[in-house]
Order: structure tokens, then sequence, then C-alpha cells
């Protein structure tokens, strides 16, 4: 793997494809155990646009009968967060009396998983739980309790399988980072 540019940055290779593909077999396996025999049809909500390569792995390696919701947040612009989480997509179906597994591409302050849950709450789910692929734990500020965790990485900005900077690098197959990252 190369360098490579976009926009106006520079991204050097920091999580190749496989590595990625194992970290996900293992999320997948700890979600496995815990809903083994589940008759429930748990939901998996996607928050999109980031997750929806993570989801789409993660459901092939599900083993119990389980339900695809999606909803969209938003709150980072450029290489940082902005503070303030928008859900700017409604949940695509009602997670009312539902036991509900947030799927994320990464928690960064944590944000977004204290409003998604706010939100899964207030709608009526019985439990939520919450599994992401990356973790930063170093930026991580609001203490929600985290499920399951792909893998954590440090206090970076990375693009690629459905990361993006400013809306590109979601199609890369492999995560890429920043050089110098000195962003923060
Ligand atoms: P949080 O609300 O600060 O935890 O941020 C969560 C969301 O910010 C993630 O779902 C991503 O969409 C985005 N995000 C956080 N870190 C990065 C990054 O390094 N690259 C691209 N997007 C990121
Ligand atoms: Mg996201």
């Amino acid at each position: 793997m190369d360098k490579i540019s976009v926009l106006d940055k520079t991204f050097v290779p920091f999580i190749g494809h496989d590595e990625l593909m194992g970290c996900i077999d293992s999320v997948a396996e700890r979600i496995n155990k815990d809903f083994e025999g589940a008759t429930d049809v748990p939901i998996v909500l996607c928050i999109l646009n980031g997750a929806i390569m993570f989801t789409g792995e993660l459901m092939q390696r599900l083993n119990f009968p389980c339900q695809l919701v999606s909803t969209k947040m938003t709150s980072y612009v450029g290489t940082s967060t902005t503070g303030e989480v928008q859900q700017t997509m409604p949940l695509t179906a009602s997670v009312k009396g539902r036991r509900v597994i947030i799927a994320e591409d990464i928690i960064d302050t944590g944000l977004t998983i204290r409003a998604m849950k706010k939100i899964l709450e207030d709608e009526g789910a019985t439990e939520v739980r919450v599994c992401t692929m990356l973790f930063k734990p170093e930026a991580y500020r609001t203490g929600e309790h985290i499920d399951y965790v792909g893998k954590e990485i440090a206090n970076r900005f990375i693009i690629g399988f459905g990361l993006d900077y400013n809306e590109l690098g979601r199609n890369l197959r492999d995560i890429y980072v920043l050089e110098d990252s000195t962003f923060r």
C-alpha cells in the first residue's frame, strides 16, 4: 500500500483489509455468543454513513435472526468533531420493545453514541448494546459503556472502509491515517 492524497491532505497506510476482517470476526464471535438462541429478532442499527461497510461485514457473520435498521448521525466536519451531534435521517423502522445492537464505525468523543442511546431509549428500545469497529480511548469523554470493540487506535484522523474526509475515502478497502497527525 502506498501513500494517497485526498483533497489537501496526505494519508499513509494504517490498518490493512485482512486485519480489519480479523477484528470483525472477533467482534461477531462475541455477539453471537451473547445472543445465542435469541428468539426476539434483535435489531442491528447501522449509523450511516460511516458504519455502512462495517455493518455489512458484521451482519454476514451473525448467526441468529436479526433485523437491519439504519439512521444517520452527523457531527464531523473536515478532520474534527463539531461537538454537536444531529440525527440527519430518522430510524428506518420502529425500535419499540426491541433489543438493539448499535453498529458504529468508530467511537471518538462518544457524543454520537450518547445521543444515539438517548434516542433509542426515548423510542422504547428494551436494551441497547454498543458495538464499534474502532475506538479512540484517548479522545473518549462521555464514559458510556461500550460492549464490543474491534480495535483500539491512537487519537489520529483516519479514512477508509466507510470513514471519510469531507465525504471522500469511504470506498478504500484499507484504513489510512493522516500523515504527521498533529491536527488536534
Ligand atoms: P464521536 O461522536 O466523537 O464519538 O464521533 C463519532 C463519529 O465521528 C464517527 O461515527 C465517525 O463518523 C466520525 N469520526 C470520528 N473519528 C473519525 C476519524 O478519524 N475519521 C473519520 N471520521 C471520524
Ligand atoms: Mg459515524
